[in-house]
């Protein structure tokens, strides 16, 4: 028996959006020049014209963010920061609500993603950090560490809020401060938090939020004044801002892009493997840098798993990200659709097999049916590329060694799965994977404990745990 659902709707009333933004800029709204639109992507509405950032409002911003560091940041104990930080936790929780429902809108997530993972695990990330801002002589990194200064920061359109606050809270926790500039689609909750810090009572300056597109983020990333940047976002941005910054005396953080395997061996639980599958290519639209995309199965199960996988698929809920009962989304942007269309092309010329189950979509808006591609070989660009979108490709293998070697078999290393009843064989496979991030028999989880990075092309550094915090620190003498 099967029951259908009733809609379900969140509110939007405890959002208000205003009709135009401009940059916050020591501690206050500034005007922009030019603006450009943010939209739901789940309905095409216009939400509102967001300043593109100029030379002008990066000079001022970092600017802004210098004299916060030298007048007022830099003076203050650890336990003094740790207090704001503390506050900004506090103030994320009690508004939880309102950025759920504002990360949902301009994000395309449904929200039972931003309201149980974006929100509470942004809150966590300053909860933990707050915690580290008094006690830094601990940390492992010598006596002599000294934040880097004014800290450049780009984050991607994925995870708004949280890519945001794996940003700032380490580099507030560690003295630095800060110029962010969000992605130039989803920017409503940064400008939300501009408003957080006010109310926390955050000095001026110290975080400042530039809204714009690549140029924006191309000015913050040449700027002299800036001594540290941090990026998420694609490869092809992170190589550009690689050579940006060499022979400067900037340091850099990068987190790229990626295509884990999850590896699925026969003695696995077949039933919570599926979920783990579903669950790590499927979780915020396959818009995910670890997104589990290509499964590597155990040929002896193949068949079994794959129709199970497919009876599974058949139950996810596809549509308005402001229901409760959603499951997947909207795609973020009309080119990100278009890409993940192109390279689903791709796969089909390329003589893979496509399925997906019958889904109504919506008319209006960017939407992709859940998708899975069999047949898929190494050489496939849907077994290669990152296509950032809930399509998964299904490879096989014999013995465990095949299975390793054709997760390895990739120019990413971010993040991999492992699937086995055997503890001794997870270990194993785990040592011989080659990605910075390794999960046994669960997926996409996240703490801010826990150092998050990766090899090869997916970037350089770690973000979270005491790793991370070592990001925002010069001097570093691991004792
Ligand atoms: P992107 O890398 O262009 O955008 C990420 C951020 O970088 C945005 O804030 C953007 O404004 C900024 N940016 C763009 N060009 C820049 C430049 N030259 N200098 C400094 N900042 C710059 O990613 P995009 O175009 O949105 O997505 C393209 C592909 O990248 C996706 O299809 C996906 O495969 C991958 N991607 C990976 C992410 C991850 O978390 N690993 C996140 C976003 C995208
Ligand atoms: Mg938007």
């Amino acid at each position: 028996m099967t029951f259908e659902y009733a809609p379900a709707p969140e509110s939007r009333a405890s959002v208000s959006i205003k009709p135009k933004y401009g940059h916050y800029i020591g501690g206050k709204f500034v005007a922009g020049e030019k603006h450009f639109p943010t939209i739901n992507p789940a309905t095409e509405e216009v939400l509102s014209s967001i300043a593109l950032g100029s030379k002008k409002d990066i000079d001022a911003a970092v600017k802004a963010a210098k004299k916060a560091l030298d007048i007022h940041w830099s003076k203050l104990s650890g336990r003094e920061r740790g207090k704001y930080l503390f506050r900004i936790a506090r103030i994320l929780q009690e508004r939880a609500r309102e950025f759920a429902v504002l990360e949902s809108l301009d994000n395309g997530k449904p929200i039972r993603e931003s309201r149980d993972v974006d929100v509470p695990l942004a809150a966590a990330h300053f909860f933990y950090h707050a915690g580290w801002a008094d006690k830094l002589e601990f940390a492992g990194v010598g006596t002599k560490a000294k934040p880097h200064g004014v800290v450049g920061q780009i984050i991607p359109w994925n995870f708004p809020l949280l890519m945001l606050a794996w940003k700032v809270a380490p580099a507030l926790a560690t003295g630095n401060t800060v110029v962010l500039k969000p992605a130039e689609t989803t920017p409503l909750t940064a400008l939300l938090f501009a408003e957080v810090c006010e109310q926390a009572g955050l000095p001026a300056g110290v975080v400042n939020i530039v809204t714009g597109d690549g140029s924006t983020g191309a000015l913050i990333v040449n700027h002299p004044g800036i001594n540290k940047i941090a990026f998420t976002g694609s490869t092809e941005v992170g190589k550009i801002i690689a050579e940006s910054v060499a022979g400067t005396s900037k340091s850099v953080t990068l987190e790229l892009g990626g295509k884990a395997a999850n590896i699925v061996f026969e003695d696995a639980a077949i039933d919570e493997s599926v979920e783990g599958i579903v669950n790590g290519i499927f979780f915020n639209q396959g818009h995910v840098c670890c997104a589990g995309s290509r499964l590597i199965i155990q040929e002896s199960i193949s068949n079994e798993f794959i129709k199970k996988l497919q009876k599974r698929m058949e139950k996810i809920r596809v549509g308005d990200p402001l229901d409760k009962n959603t499951d997947l989304g909207a795609i973020n942007s009309r080119s990100q659709l278009e890409k993940i269309k192109e390279l689903s092309l791709a796969g089909d010329a390329e003589g893979a097999e496509r399925w997906s189950p019958q889904c109504s979509m919506p008319d209006k808006g960017f939407w992709f049916a859940p998708t899975i591609f069999t047949g898929v070989t190494q050489s496939h660009r849907i077994a290669r590329e990152e296509i950032f979108g809930p399509v998964l490709s299904v490879l096989t293998f014999r013995t465990p060694q095949e299975g390793i070697d054709k997760a390895n078999n990739t120019p990413f290393g971010l993040s991999a799965g492992v699937w086995s009843d055997k503890g001794s064989k997870t270990l194993w496979a785990a040592q011989k994977l080659k990605a910075g991030v390794i999960w046994t028999n669960t997926f996409n989880k996240f703490d801010p404990t826990s150092p998050f990075g990766g090899y090869k092309e997916s970037g350089w550094g770690r973000e979270g745990g005491r790793h991370g915090l070592t990001a925002y620190l010069k001097g570093v003498t691991h004792e």
